[in-house]
C-alpha cells in the first residue's frame, strides 16, 4: 500500500507525518537547511509515498522532488488549524472558539471559531529569536543546549520587576509582573550575567511576549482558551510555564498540544489522506 505523507516544511525545521504499517500517524523531523536529507530518507523508507506537503518553504523542498506529478500543496495556516483541530478531537477537547498561537521560527496567531479560523497577528518574537538572541548572547546554539542551560538560570538580575520599580509605594498592578525585560542589566549594573541567566531571560521575554499578544486577542474576540503549539515549545518546560502563569493569570485558560511542532505536517497529511 503506498504510505501517504504530509510534510510542513517550516523556516527552520521540517516536520513529518505519516501512517505506519499498523495505521498508527508516527513522526520525524528534519533541518530546513538539509532538504536534501529530507529526500534521501523519503526514498530509502517510502520510496512510492504519495506527499503532500505545506509550510513556507514548501517550493523550496519541491524542487528536490524529481517526481512527474505534481506534490500537492495545502496552505499553512490551514494546514496547521486542521491539525490542531485533528489533536483537540483525540483529546476530546474541542472549544467553540480558541485563540492559537504557532510559536515557530516566528510567531503567528490566530482565531478559530465555529470551524473557520483567521490570521489575526503575529510577532517576530518567536523560537528564531530564542536560536539567534541566544547564540549572539551566549554563543550557544545547539536547541538542547539552550533547554539545558536557561532551566539552571535566573531572571532576577536580568528584568525588573514591577516591584523592584514600585519599592515601597502603593503598587498599581500586581508586583511579580515584569516591567521590563532584560531592564535589569542596564538598572542594576549587572553585565556579564551567566549563560543560564541570560538564556533564562530570553525565555522570558518570548513567553512574555507571545502571551501578551494571546490574551489581547482572546479579550478582543472573547474568548477563553489559547492553544499554543510550534515546535519551539517542544521539551521546554520554562517556556512553557511562563506562558502558562502569565495566561492563567489573565484568567485565560492555556492549552498546549502534546504533538507541539506537528499541527501543519498532521493538517497536510489528513489533506493527503482525504484526497484518496
Ligand atoms: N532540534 C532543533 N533544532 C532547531 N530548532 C529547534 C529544535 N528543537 C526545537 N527547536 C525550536 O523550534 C523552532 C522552530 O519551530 P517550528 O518547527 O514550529 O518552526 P518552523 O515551522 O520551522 O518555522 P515557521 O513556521 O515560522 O516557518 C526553532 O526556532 C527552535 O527554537
Ligand atoms: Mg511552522
Amino acid at each position: 500500500m503506498t504510505t501517504k505523507i504530509g510534510i510542513d516544511a517550516g523556516g527552520t525545521l521540517t516536520k513529518i507525518a505519516y501512517w505506519n504499517e499498523n495505521n498508527e500517524m508516527v513522526f520525524e523531523r528534519f533541518l530546513s537547511s538539509d532538504f536534501l536529507k529530507v529526500k534521501k530518507w523519503i526514498e530509502s523508507n517510502h520510496p512510492n509515498a504519495s506527499i503532500c506537503v505545506t509550510g513556507g518553504r514548501a517550493e523550496q523542498l519541491k524542487v528536490h522532488f524529481s517526481s512527474s506529478e505534481e506534490i500537492p500543496y495545502i496552505v499553512e495556516f490551514d494546514a496547521t488549524m486542521n491539525g490542531v483541530m485533528y489533536q483537540l478531537k483525540l483529546g476530546a477537547f474541542e472549544p467553540k472558539a480558541a485563540v492559537i498561537a504557532n510559536i515557530g521560527t516566528g510567531t503567528s496567531i490566530h482565531i478559530m471559531q465555529a470551524n473557520k479560523h483567521q490570521r489575526i497577528s503575529g510577532t517576530g518574537i518567536g523560537g528564531g529569536t530564542l536560536l539567534g538572541l541566544g547564540m549572539a548572547l551566549t554563543g550557544i546554539s545547539d536547541f538542547e543546549e539552550i533547554m539545558k542551560q536557561s532551566k539552571m538560570g535566573s531572571r532576577a538580575e536580568i528584568d525588573v520587576l514591577v516591584s523592584d520599580i514600585y519599592k515601597n509605594n502603593k503598587l498599581p498592578i500586581k508586583g511579580t509582573l515584569t516591567a521590563s525585560n532584560f531592564g535589569g542589566i542596564s538598572i542594576n549594573h549587572t553585565e556579564n550575567k551567566s549563560n543560564s541567566d541570560l538564556l533564562a531571560g530570553v525565555q522570558g521575554m518570548i513567553g512574555e511576549v507571545v502571551a501578551s499578544l494571546c490574551i489581547q486577542a482572546a479579550d478582543a474576540h472573547e474568548v477563553e482558551d489559547i492553544i499554543y503549539i510550534g515546535t519551539t515549545l517542544e521539551d521546554n518546560e520554562l517556556l512553557q510555564q511562563i506562558i502558562q502563569s502569565y495566561t492563567v493569570l489573565k484568567l485565560k485558560k492555556p492549552v498546549f498540544l502534546e504533538k507541539h511542532g506537528y499541527s501543519g505536517a498532521i493538517g497536510a497529511l489528513l489533506e493527503n489522506t482525504k484526497n484518496f
